[in-house]
This record gives structure tokens, C-alpha cells and sequence, in this order.
């Protein structure tokens, strides 16, 4: 793993930004994106910079089950809230979370992933060590399934919502298999809260206890901390 260490988010977003864009010089076409604070400023390092993404697809992490576009805290919306609507991609592909058949949506999500082959996965990380919302015990080589999120996930999430209640307590994940397969990985993480999950990812075993190990053994992972999240490096 590369280890670029930034004064904040701010410089992260700047990071992530410079491989995005280098990337699609050299030809990437499709972009795995994440939710939550940590792409924040990477989204808006995007929005702000004068590229053109009409031809590029992108497929994101996860959704909520229960939650679709129409909702304000669906990740669906977060996506045209945050880049979508500012930047047009070509197609844009987010989890149904309000699927009639779920595990029907799981496979048809596999699919559209195998369709299209991610070149550059965007990650944050849980302070449990999860990536997309695949928790502690999630298999490795696992495809897009429903997930329970755990007391931790929905405790850290609960400040996006009125009140923890709200807080769906299940999502629609791609799995850590398919992460996998993306072929460069840009994992961000900013904040004392993520150094205990960056230090097992980077320092510990490779075990499903701690999910973010398992990009040990993917060969192009680029890592963006600020101090504080690698303060226990
Ligand atoms: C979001 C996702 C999650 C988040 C993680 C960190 O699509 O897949 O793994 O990246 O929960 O969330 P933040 O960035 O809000 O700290």
C-alpha cells in the first residue's frame, strides 16, 4: 500500500482528484464511488474542475435499504446532490435500496459490476474497519448482498438523521470480493475516529475481523490520512 499523508481534507480531496484525473488521461472509464464525509472535498475538487466526466460511468458502494432518489438521506441522493447534478456522468449506477426483491437487485448489481469493470475504486472506512458496508466477518471474496449494519455503523451514521431511530439498520453492499477487483483502489480517511481501523487495515493481519485488511492483498492500493488518522501508524 501507498501511504500519502495530507495536512486535512481538504488537500486529501486534492490527492484523490490528482488520480482521478490521471487516471482517466490513461483511459479509466469507470469510477467506484463511495458516501459519507470522507469524499466530500473530493467531490468538490470534481465539481469545481473544469473535466468533463460525460463519459464516464460510475458505480457506487452501497444504499440503504428502504431508501431510494426521492429520500434526503439515500445515498442515491447524496450522489446527485454532491457530483451528479453539477457534473453529468454517462451512467451512473447506485444500489436499489427500495428493491421489491432484494437479493433479485443483489444479482442485478453483480451484473451491471461485471459489465463494468471498476478502474478506480473511491473507499472511507468504517471505525469498525469497514469498507462499503461490509462489516466485521464479511467474507473476503464476497459479491453485493443485504447487510445488518452494526451498533457502531449506525451509531456513527446517526448524525445524518433526526434521530437514531431513523437510521436504517440495514444497506444494500457490494461486496469486499468485487472491491477486489477494482483494479487501482483509493482508499481516504481523515480523524482520530479511523486511526485505530487505518492501523489494523495497514499494520494488522489480514483477517475478516477487521475488513479493510483485505486490501493487503490488492497490489495497487493508494491510502490518504491526515495525522490524526495515522496517528497510530
Ligand atoms: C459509504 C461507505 C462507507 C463509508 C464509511 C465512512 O458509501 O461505503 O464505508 O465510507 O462508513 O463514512 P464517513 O466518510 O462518513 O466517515
Amino acid at each position: 500500500m501507498e501511504i500519502i499523508r495530507v495536512k486535512n481534507a481538504e488537500e486529501g480531496g486534492k490527492k484523490a482528484f490528482e488520480i482521478i484525473k490521471n487516471g482517466m488521461e490513461n483511459g479509466a472509464k469507470v469510477l467506484g464511488l463511495a458516501t459519507g464525509s470522507t469524499p466530500i472535498t473530493l467531490y468538490k475538487e470534481m465539481t469545481s474542475s473544469d473535466m468533463d466526466f460525460s463519459n464516464m460511468t460510475s458505480v457506487n458502494l452501497d444504499e440503504y435499504v428502504g431508501l431510494g432518489g426521492s429520500d434526503d438521506q439515500s445515498y442515491r441522493h447524496f450522489m446527485n446532490v454532491e457530483l451528479f447534478d453539477k457534473k453529468p456522468f454517462k451512467e451512473t449506477f447506485v444500489p436499489d435500496g427500495k428493491a421489491a426483491d432484494l437479493d433479485q437487485a443483489c444479482q442485478s448489481y453483480d451484473q451491471i459490476i461485471e459489465e463494468h469493470p471498476i478502474d478506480i475504486q473511491i473507499l472511507g472506512i468504517g471505525q469498525n474497519g469497514h469498507i462499503g458496508f461490509n462489516e466485521p466477518g464479511a467474507p473476503f471474496d464476497g459479491k453485493t448482498s443485504v447487510v445488518d449494519l452494526t451498533e457502531s455503523t449506525i451509531n456513527a451514521n446517526k448524525r445524518f438523521f433526526d434521530k437514531v431511530e431513523d437510521v436504517p439498520t440495514k444497506a444494500v453492499s457490494m461486496g469486499i470480493g468485487s472491491i477486489l477487483n477494482g483494479k487501482k483502489i483509493v482508499l481516504m480517511a481523515y480523524g482520530e475516529s479511523k486511526a485505530e481501523a487505518i492501523k489494523g487495515m495497514i499494520n494488522g493481519p489480514v483477517t475478516t475481523d477487521m475488513p479493510a485488511s483485505a486490501l493487503q492483498n490488492h497490489d495497487d492500493v493508494i491510502v490518504i490520512v491526515d495525522e490524526a488518522a495515522a496517528s497510530k501508524l
